[in-house]
């Protein structure tokens, strides 16, 4: 069987991407240098040979202690700046872009350092790179309700900044009922809502996010096919679920690429969307991940498509910016190659 044709640069938003998961080595030894800054590592090339995980907590690990070096506004600006000008390459027009706060704050670093360089970098990206981007706040749930609520307060000088909330970290015991009282109040924000679910976790772990959380939609989500009502309810209420290949693989979820069930999620009718999650970690940003899990699965270019027109729809866009976005991908799949 002959492959299907895949697409570098098609226009599409990438939804689920953690910014201190963007953070490349070079930058890492350039900010830990600037800033004066010890790091466990002797070279860009000895800290991307230690990139083997076992499962998510060794990868958040390494992931934690990098973020050590990120200390200004500045650093944070230039992070978000690194990642905006390799999207806009990928063809990403839109970005909905993860922080996490809790691992800044409980290192020194202020709520406003963190939020006012990202915002810098987002607030300028459609003029230096024609992508428009939003931020989702995360709070880690392997710290307390209380502590999240600390967040939700420093986070309140800063509402129109901010897009949605979100749930990240070591995911198994830490059920999202734990904060859905930190999820009511963001609500009561005006902020959406979303959080991830079912990738090391159990289905019920997916439902819990749905009915305590309110999500809009479902990071990784990838154990929900083990739950056929689930896949009911998700398919029927049109529930996103934003899959990273690339990240459930060097992360163990699955043993290879060839494995992963994106396809069946499409055959089933569920809005599936192809994102990077921690790309410099990884292996790869959003188009690596969709050229690579379009040969791995076949996907037709019909499927490639509603790939990317799924990204756009399940975004936080308004229903015109849907609209203009869409018709960019028919132009690009229409162009002559
Ligand atoms: N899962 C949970 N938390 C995370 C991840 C992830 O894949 N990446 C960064 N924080
Ligand atoms: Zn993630």
């Amino acid at each position: 069987m002959t492959a299907a044709p895949t697409f570098a640069r098609l226009p599409k938003a990438e939804l689920h991407l953690h910014i201190e998961g963007t953070f490349e080595p070079e930058l890492i030894f350039k900010l830990a240098q600037r800033n004066n800054i010890s790091i466990p590592f002797e070279s860009v090339e000895a800290l991307r040979g230690a990139y083997n995980f076992a499962d998510l907590q060794s990868f958040l690990y390494l992931y934690y202690q990098a973020m050590n070096v990120l200390r200004t506004e500045q650093d944070f600006f230039e992070l978000a700046e690194h990642y905006l000008q390799k999207a806009q390459a990928d063809g990403v027009v839109h970005a909905e872009i993860f922080f996490d706060p809790q691992a800044h704050t409980s290192r020194g670093v202020s709520f406003d350092t963190v939020i006012n360089g990202l915002y810098q970098a987002v607030k300028n990206s459609e003029k230096n790179y024609g992508l428009t981007s939003r931020l989702i706040m995360c709070f880690l749930r392997d710290l307390s309700e209380d502590d999240a609520m600390e967040t939700m307060d420093s986070a309140t000088r800063h509402l129109e900044k901010i897009i949605a909330v979100g749930l990240d970290s070591a995911e198994v015991g830490n059920p999202p009922s734990k904060f859905k009282n930190v999820f009511a109040r963001a609500m009561a924000e005006g902020l959406l809502t979303v959080a991830h679910a079912g990738e090391e976790g159990p289905p019920d772990y997916v439902w819990e996010a749905l009915s305590d959380l309110k999500v809009s939609r479902i990071d990784h989500g990838v154990r929900s096919l083990e739950d056929p009502a689930l896949v009911k309810h998700l398919t029927e209420h049109k529930v996103p679920l934003t899959v990273c290949p690339l990240s459930n693989v060097k992360l163990r979820v699955f043993d290879k690429l060839t494995d992963h069930n994106l396809k069946q999620m499409l055959d089933l009718g569920i809005v599936a969307t192809v994102n990077s999650d921690d790309p410099a970690y990884f292996g790869g940003y959003v188009d690596d991940n969709l050229i690579q899990v379009a040969e791995a699965l076949n996907l037709s270019k019909a499927e490639q498509i509603k790939l990317a027109k799924n990204s756009i729809e399940a975004s936080f866009l308004t229903h015109a910016e849907k609209a203009a976005y869409l018709a960019r991908i028919d132009a690009f799949c229409q162009a002559p190659t």
